[in-house]
């Protein structure tokens, strides 16, 4: 290692979100987060909605340090503790010739490190800011300390943070494997398919409230695990068959049952918060209009042409089949919930790597 106090490494990386069509809720450890259940997500275009973070180390740290969004956040819970642990056990020799740096494996347990993280949209509001971030933190470490891992073990570490979190390793569609072992090592994130696959698809986000939720995901999931009979019912004979015809359906590019099944699993995750004892509500009446909108629309065509899907919180992502469908999406989204009205809705994200428009 370089001796002067004055040197400083970086490190940036860029994590978009994930959005599940079938969703995790509810751990079976919630030390190692090990989930009940296999889930399936899309990951969303970076250049929307995503997480920026740049790590950097020093002989001049004298401890490890974060930053999210601007404001100094403290790293001492177990969550963090696990990543940067988990990290630091495979940091691997690292040397900037440029700059005469050397830092050796067995230094990095003595190194510290400081993390600035940025979200470029709105953190504890239901759009999955843990999935981002967590991703982005594990992604900017292994970059600046060398590791040799696969992004599939490198989600395993990313599950340690937020569960959500070890999809958002891959880009396109992604399955989040439950795993058997109870120490963990088999419950981490593969890619179904590319990006590429489904290019068609349009993903519409409309955020109804960038509010911080009042129930985070961690404490709801919790409380839903210890008071939902329909939790264990879901987990155990629901979503196992729905993974499988989820498979199938993003393999073949099959829409209608795609947005069937997309639909039913955003409901019946909302169910089981209702099912939770004190029960938790997550959607709002806007959320609630845009649920009958696009059931109706959907109906009026005879066959699908929206996915409606909501996370815990009251934010609306739509899932148009193609581009035209997405475009009168939208008008008829700004016609009947105007921005800035009594409906709360105050801007919409489109999910595509051409068009955005914000009217918030
Ligand atoms: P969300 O629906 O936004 O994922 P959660 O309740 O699951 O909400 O998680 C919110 C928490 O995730 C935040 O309070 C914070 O601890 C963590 N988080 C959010 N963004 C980041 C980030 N960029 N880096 C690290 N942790 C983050
Ligand atoms: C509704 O991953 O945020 O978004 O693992 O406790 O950090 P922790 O929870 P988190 O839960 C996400 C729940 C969800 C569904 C999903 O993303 O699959
Ligand atoms: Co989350």
């Amino acid at each position: 290692m370089a001796d002067s106090k004055k040197w400083v490494l970086m490190a940036t990386a860029q994590t978009p979100t994930n959005i599940a069509v079938i969703k995790y809720w509810g751990k079976r450890d919630e030390t190692l987060i090990l989930p009940v259940n296999d889930s399936i997500s899309v990951t969303l275009d970076p250049s929307h909605l995503c997480t920026t973070t740049t790590v950097a180390v020093s002989p001049g740290f004298e401890q490890d340090r974060m930053w999210l969004n601007g404001k100094e956040i403290s790293l001492s819970g177990g969550r963090f503790q696990s990543c940067l642990r988990e990290i630091r056990s495979r940091a691997c020799d690292v040397e900037d010739k440029e700059k005469g740096i050397k830092i050796e494996k067995k230094d990095w347990e003595k190194l510290h490190v400081h993390i600035a993280s940025y979200n470029n949209f709105p953190t504890a509001a239901g759009l999955a800011s843990s999935a981002a971030g967590f991703a982005c933190l594990v992604f900017s470490l292994a970059k600046l300390m060398n590791l040799k891992e696969n992004p599939s073990q490198l989600s395993a570490i990313a599950r340690q943070g937020s569960g959500s979190a070890c999809r958002s390793l891959f880009g396109g569609f992604v399955k989040w494997i439950m795993g058997k072992d109870e120490n963990g090592s088999d419950s981490l994130a593969v890619q179904l398919v590319e990006e590429e696959h489904w290019n068609e698809l349009v993903i519409i986000i409309a955020v109804v409230s960038a509010r911080q939720k009042e129930t985070s995901s961690t404490s709801g999931m919790r409380e839903s695990v210890e008071t939902s009979l329909l939790l264990q019912h879901r987990a155990k004979e629901i979503v196992p068959k729905r993974i499988v015809k989820m498979e199938e359906a993003i393999k073949n590019r099959d829409f209608s049952s795609f947005a069937q099944l997309t639909c039913a699993d955003s409901n019946q995750f909302h169910a089981v918060c209702l099912d939770t004892s004190p029960p938790i509500f997550y959607m709002n009446d806007t959320s609630h209009r845009i649920i009958s909108y696009v059931e109706k629309w959907n109906r009026s065509e005879g066959s699908p042409q929206v996915a409606y899907t909501f996370d815990a919180g009251p934010n609306a992502v739509l899932i148009a089949r193609d581009r035209q469908v997405a475009a009168q999406l939208l008008r008829r989204l700004l016609f009947f919930f105007p921005p800035n009205s009594d409906t709360d809705l105050n801007s919409y994200v489109l999910g595509d790597k051409s068009i955005l428009h914000d009217a918030g």
